[in-house]
Order: structure tokens, then C-alpha cells, then sequence
């Protein structure tokens, strides 16, 4: 007891030291920054609120920024992004520094989504990894390298909920689950921003897109969003108040209306939700041009937008330059108040402040790390290792993988030996040159007794219009001289001459991401023949299957022996897929957005509620919620993945089933790897609130393991819920738990669980 006391006392005093640091610190930037506010003119301050590019990287608007050089030099910069390595940042820096009457450094940005240079996975693929630790480590490497070349500022994480994937940003994101969505969210900013924003190594991160971004009606991008709040609260904004949560230092604000009022310009959002209920300290950047586009949107002109999104909490306007050209005619008329421009300049100098720019501000130049930092070799194997972790697997017909390491292996389709598709959407800091095409990987990996052979078989599409709207980053729908006819045969040769056929196929990069929405999401006919006709000629069929979307693809599933999702898997691509074909590493892959069997039954997620007419399986009945043409249920649910070994489930053991308050659940399950490899497992728990004062999903996740088991072994996993972790958002917005029964639920996927019903009173 007397022990107890004493470790209470201790602390107790060091907590107090420790916000009497922070309050010290917080005293010492605002005396800074007061002081020098103190000597800015009011262009000055609007100055900061001017978020600029000269049109490096990809400009995913129409207009990029002109006359820079000169606006640094008049300070009537804030930040900077679209420019890179030491020696640039350094040049801009200066300008801003020893030029500028007041010499206030710039923050340099960029958006750094799955790596800098040494490309990871596309984000829905690290998310099905399911690896916290590891997607964190990804995020850590990206910042080390990107601060090596002189960017300290992020526009990630993307933390957007997204259940259609006809949007092609859903590659951005980490699926449709809150849960998850939340701890990855926390995962990155601990990656990007590490525990001193100080550091040469780490950079602020942006959550974005604040908010519903995901939501966008129909899958096209940047179209409306609606939606009651209950849901807004309970389904699409955990995950931006989980990176607040954890300390992210800027949020985007997104191009799409929230309730009737574009978020750029929202003010319940950016400032009552935002600042007031959340307590968001950092600053609001807007999207590409989203103040701008709130003329389209039909919210006035430019000075009335730009008046909007200031007064709404909009801190600094990327690149539309509608604060810095009207704010000074908005604060004249009165439209505007002075405090209002001083606010979003002092919170764009606090960002500087913490990260430590006025102390150095080239910290983040330094011309030798390049060379040591970057594309290094131990960056490159954790790509290998993020990449192999992502895989899903979806089946695996009579182990047909892992591959042997000998015989004749038919590598087939049009992204098997390819380069410019391994990297995937938003990765215009890579260098598609550096990725490992698949072959190469197969060579690397098989070894020598196994003869690997490639054939093109097809092209990606033959559609040379849509191969002109993918291909604008570069060419990544190669349409071939030869006939679809004479690639095919050379393909079907192969197969007839080999063991077993790998055929590498699916999405260019480009067909998914910003502005690559798509109203049908299989495959592309040129592919789907090359499926067909391998699939006759009875050869065990391999299909690695990469995009950057959940595709509808029951009919390749049937087709195939066995079916690898691989995403877009980054710079180690081929290597990675190698590893895993040939089992040097087991797949543990699980998907966290659903795969509809077609277009028409989006929205199709696991969390959905039972209607007043559910039905029970997916055998028709009328009368009941159903189609006629489809079954309710998708072709592949939230949570499923399979390995090369098989996991055998016990029956979950109760800590208890009826509680108080605030005691606490735990449920154990016994895992056992009843198989023939190691391999490791996400264990999956769901809970169901039976009954509440509002409708609640059948499912929601409340908690995952992954256990790494060898051949054999069995491993006890242990969920502790406290009654905490059943709250919810009613029907007035409070954030309450209801006692009452509730549906506690173990399993390997969301649609294969066993479950017991607990009764938690008060
Ligand atoms: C527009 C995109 O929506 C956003 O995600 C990105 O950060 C900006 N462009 C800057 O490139």
C-alpha cells in the first residue's frame, strides 16, 4: 500500500513536471510568436496563410502557383510544396530567409502516401496487413527519407472511410472499418512525427480529408456527400479524431459538401467539431484549390469563398491564392475581422515554431543525407516485408501455393514483367524504373532447378481511349504491335509446355486513384479472355491478381486454382510476390474493404444493420431484404484471408456473461495450427448491441491480434472489453454505452464467427 502510495507520489510530481514543461513551452512560443506578429504587416500575415507550388510533382488541379520566387521574397509565403532535395529547399529557404523583410522560414510539404522514394504498398494493402507495428515502421522510413530530402511536412495520413469502390481513391485509404481505420490512422502519425516534431527525422503529419471525403456519392470523385450525423459520427469520423487524438499537427480540409456547406467552408466542421469539441490545436490547410471551388460549388465568388473558409477556421488556402489576393478588400468592407487573420497566422507560425524552423530552418537541408537516407538497402527490405504482408490470399485449391521450387512455371499476362505498374496510385516521389518486375523476382527467389517462362498474353486493356485517360502520368496500358490473338497463343503454348501457369494481371496504377473512378470494376475483357482460355487448358491456374480497389471478380475466382490480391505492392513488387508464390513467406493478409460480386450491390460492407426484414443466408425469400439477382452477401466479406497452413478455432471461453458497470470481459480463444507451415493468424473480435435506443450494426469490430504460430503450436488470444468500448454515438450525438444484452463475437473473417450473448447492466 505504502509502495503504491509512493509510485502515485512520484507520479504525480513527474506529470507535473511535465505539463509545467509544456505550459513553459507553450509560454515561450507564444512570446516568440507575439513578438513577431508584433512586426508583421497585415499582407505579411495573410502572407503565411499562402500555401504555394511551382508545379513539381503531380498538380491535381488546373492552376499551379507563378511569380515564386518573388512572393518568398515579399513574404507572401506560408509554405511550399512540389519542391525537393537539399540543394532546392535550401535555395527557397533562402529566399524566404535572408530576403524576406521578416525572414520567417516556409513549410515545406508534399504528399508522401505510401513512401517517399522507396515506395511501400498502396495504403489499402498496408492496411490489410493488419500490422500495426508495421505500417508504422513504413511511415518512419517515409519521413526519414523524405526529411532527407529536405521535406518536413506531409499530406498524409488519408484516413478516409470508403465502402465503394467504384472511387478510386479507396487505394488512398485504409477500407471501410472506423475501428481499424482509427488504429492505422494513429499508427502513421506516430510514424511521420515520432515523439520530437524537432527532429530532423520526423515531419508533421496531415490527416485528410476532413471529412466524409470517402463518402462521395455514386464513387466519383469529389462529387457531394450527405449523410445524417449519426452516422458521420459513428462510421466516418473516428479516424480523423483518432490521428487528432494522436497529435497530428495539420488537417486537409476535403473538396466535397458535408451537409450542404463545402467542408473548406464549413464551419461546424472545421471549428465547432473541429477545435471545439475535438480541441485541435494544429492548423487547417485546404485541399488543391477547394476554396476556389466553392464559386463551382455556387458559394459566392472568390472573395466571398475566401471570407467563408477563413471564418470558418481555414488556415492556410493551397495554391488558389484567393486569401492572399482578397482577404485585405474582405477585412476593408467589414466581411472579415483582423482576429480572424491573426488566428490562422498564428497557428501557420505555431506549426513552425514546433517544428523548430525558427531555431533552424535548414535543418531539413542537409545535402549528406540523401546518399545515406534514402532507397537504402534496409529501406528496400522493409518494402519487401510491407509488401509480402499485405498479400491476401482468396483461394488456394488443392495447396496449389505455395510453388514448388522445381519443374516449368508459364508466368503469363500483362503485368508480369512490367515496371511502370508496381508502384501504384499517388507515388509520384518513386521512381517506377527501380521496382522489381515479377519475373525478375521469380528468377530471384525460385532458384535454379525451376524454369520460369514469360509470355505477355495480353494487353492491361485493348481500349485505346481508356488507355489515353490512364496513361497520363506515363504509359501504363502498353497496347502491343502484336494482335490480342498471336499474344494469346504464345501464352497458351506456354501453358501447354509448363508445370503451372502464374498469371499476373488486373488494374494499371492509374486506374485507380484521384480522378479514376469506375463505374464497372472487373476485369478489363482483354484479360478476362486470356483467363478464360488458360483456365481451359486444365492447367493448375495461379491468378495474382493487383489493383488498387477491391475488384468484382467471382468469375475469376472460379476460374482459378488459386487467387493472390496483391494490391499495387511498391518498389519490391516482384520479389515480394516471389516470396510469397514460393513460400518464403506465408501469406496473413486479411481484406479490410468487402469485394461486392457486382457494382450493384454497393454499398456492401460487414457493419451493416438488419432492417426490419433481414434475411438469413442468401437463399431468396420474399418479402425480405434481398435482390433477385444477386445474394446479400459479397464475394469476399471484411476480415477473410487465407494462409497455406490452416488455423483451427476453439470455442471462445467467457471471463463471464453477465456484468456490471464498469468490470471488465475477456474472452479467450485457443488458436492451434493444425498445417503444414508457420504462419501467423489475425484473430478477430465483433460485438452486436442487441438492443438500443437507436438501430446498430450487426457487426462491429472491436479488436484484432495478429499471433504468429508455428507448425502445431497453440496460442491462447485474449480480448479484455470494458463496457467503455460498447459506447456510441445516439441519437443526440452523446457518446454513451446502453446496458442491455449484447452479441460478443470470435472469428477468423466478419462472416465466420462463433459468438456468445453477455448482459452488462449499470
Ligand atoms: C489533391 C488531393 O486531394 C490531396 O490529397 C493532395 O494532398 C493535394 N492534391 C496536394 O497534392
Amino acid at each position: 500500500m505504502k509502495v503504491n502510495r509512493l509510485i502515485f507520489a512520484a507520479l504525480w510530481v513527474l506529470l507535473g513536471v511535465q505539463v509545467q514543461a509544456q505550459n513553459t513551452d507553450k509560454a515561450e512560443m507564444d512570446a516568440y510568436i507575439n513578438e513577431l506578429m508584433g512586426r508583421m504587416t497585415l499582407q505579411e500575415k495573410i502572407g503565411q496563410l499562402n500555401l504555394i507550388t511551382p508545379g513539381g510533382g503531380i498538380p491535381t488541379g488546373s492552376a499551379v502557383s507563378t511569380g515564386v520566387e518573388s512572393k518568398l521574397k515579399d513574404g507572401l509565403v506560408g509554405g511550399i510544396f512540389g519542391v525537393s532535395s537539399p540543394e532546392k529547399v535550401r535555395q527557397t529557404q533562402e529566399l524566404a530567409v535572408e530576403e524576406s523583410r521578416l525572414g520567417i522560414p516556409v513549410l515545406v510539404g508534399s504528399d508522401v502516401i505510401h513512401g517517399y522514394k522507396t515506395t511501400f504498398p498502396i495504403p489499402l494493402g498496408l492496411a490489410s496487413s493488419w500490422d500495426m507495428e508495421l505500417i508504422e515502421k513504413t511511415a518512419r522510413v517515409a519521413a526519414k527519407e523524405a526529411t532527407a530530402d529536405g521535406i518536413f511536412w506531409n499530406f498524409s495520413p488519408m484516413v478516409d472511410i470508403a465502402r465503394d469502390p467504384r472511387w478510386g481513391r479507396i487505394a488512398e485509404g485504409a477500407g471501410e472499418d472506423p475501428f481499424l481505420g482509427s488504429e492505422i490512422a494513429k499508427a502513421m502519425v506516430r510514424g511521420y512525427q515520432g515523439d520530437d516534431l524537432t527532429s530532423p527525422n520526423t515531419m508533421m503529419a496531415t490527416v485528410k480529408h476532413f471529412a466524409l471525403y470517402g463518402a462521395s456519392e455514386a464513387g466519383r470523385d469529389y462529387n457531394t456527400t450527405d449523410m445524417s450525423r449519426i452516422r458521420m459520427f459513428n462510421e466516418y469520423l473516428p479516424p480523423y479524431k483518432a490521428a487528432i487524438d494522436a497529435g497530428v499537427g495539420s488537417v486537409m480540409s476535403s473538396f466535397n459538401d458535408v451537409d450542404g456547406i463545402p467542408a473548406s467552408g464549413n464551419k461546424w466542421l472545421l471549428t465547432d467539431l473541429l477545435r471545439d469539441q475535438w480541441g485541435f490545436d494544429g492548423f487547417v490547410v485546404s485541399d488543391y484549390t477547394s476554396v476556389n471551388e466553392m464559386i463551382a460549388h455556387g458559394m459566392g465568388d472568390l472573395q466571398a469563398v475566401s471570407a467563408l473558409s477563413l471564418k470558418a477556421g481555414l488556415d492556410m488556402d493551397m495554391v488558389g491564392e484567393g486569401f492572399l489576393t482578397t482577404l485585405e478588400k474582405s477585412l476593408k468592407e467589414g466581411k472579415i475581422t483582423e482576429d480572424e487573420i491573426e488566428l490562422a497566422c498564428r497557428r501557420v507560425l505555431e506549426a513552425k515554431y514546433k517544428l523548430g524552423l525558427f531555431e533552424d530552418p535548414y535543418r531539413y537541408a542537409d545535402d549528406s543525407r540523401p546518399k545515406k537516407d534514402i532507397l537504402t538497402k534496409a529501406n528496400r527490405q522493409v518494402a519487401r516485408e510491407a509488401a509480402a504482408r499485405s498479400f491476401v490470399l482468396l483461394k488456394n485449391e488443392m495447396h496449389t501455393l505455395p510453388l514448388s521450387q522445381s519443374g516449368s512455371i508459364a508466368l503469363v499476362g500483362p503485368l508480369a514483367n512490367d515496371k511502370n505498374n508496381m508502384l501504384g496510385t499517388w507515388a509520384p516521389t518513386g521512381n517506377p524504373q527501380l521496382s522489381i518486375p515479377v519475373l525478375e523476382g521469380m528468377e530471384n527467389v525460385g532458384g535454379r532447378k525451376v524454369k520460369v517462362r514469360y509470355a505477355k498474353g495480353a494487353n492491361i486493356s485493348d481500349d485505346v481511349e481508356f488507355a489515353k485517360k490512364v496513361n497520363v502520368f506515363g504509359t501504363r496500358i502498353d497496347i502491343d504491335k502484336r494482335s490480342a490473338e498471336e499474344m494469346l497463343n504464345e501464352a497458351l503454348e506456354l501453358a501447354e509446355q509448363s508445370d503451372v501457369v502464374v498469371a499476373v494481371i488486373g488494374e494499371a496504377t492509374e486506374m485507380s486513384g484521384e480522378s479514376a473512378n469506375r463505374t464497372d470494376i472487373t476485369l478489363p475483357e482483354s484479360q478476362k479472355k486470356l483467363v478464360r482460355a488458360l483456365a481451359k487448358t486444365g492447367k493448375p491456374l495461379v491468378l495474382v491478381m493487383m489493383s488498387g480497389r477491391p475488384m468484382a471478380i467471382g468469375e475469376e475466382y472460379e476460374l482459378a486454382t488459386s487467387l493472390l490480391q496483391v494490391w499495387h505492392p511498391g518498389v519490391e513488387a516482384g520479389n515480394a510476390i516471389a516470396d510469397v508464390l514460393f513460400g518464403a513467406y506465408n501469406p496473413s493478409g486479411k481484406l479490410t474493404a468487402t469485394f461486392p460480386h457486382n457494382v450493384g450491390q454497393i454499398p456492401v460492407h460487414y457493419r451493416m444493420k438488419n432492417t426490419g426484414r433481414p434475411q438469413d443466408g442468401d437463399t431468396f425469400m420474399k418479402f425480405k431484404s434481398n435482390y433477385l439477382d444477386a445474394p446479400n452477401s459479397p464475394l469476399f466479406a471484411f476480415g477473410y484471408g487465407l494462409s497455406y497452413t490452416d488455423f483451427d478455432y476453439g470455442k471462445p471461453v467467457f471471463s463471464q456473461t453477465k456484468l456490471k458497470g464498469n468490470e471488465s470481459l475477456k474472452v479467450s480463444v485457443d488458436i492451434t495450427n493444425t498445417g503444414n507451415f508457420d504462419g501467423e493468424e489475425v484473430v478477430q473480435l465483433y460485438t452486436r448491441d442487441l438492443v438500443a435506443s437507436v438501430t446498430r450494426p450487426v457487426k462491429e469490430l472491436k479488436g484484432f491480434q495478429k499471433v504468429a504460430l508455428k507448425r502445431g503450436e497453440t496460442k491462447t488470444v485474449t480480448f479484455e472489453l470494458t463496457a467503455e468500448d460498447l459506447a456510441f454515438y445516439n441519437f443526440n450525438l452523446e457518446f454513451r454505452w446502453e446496458p442491455g444484452d449484447f452479441e460478443i463475437m470470435v472469428g477468423p473473417s466478419s462472416d465466420n464467427v462463433q459468438s456468445a450473448v453477455v448482459s452488462w447492466e449499470k
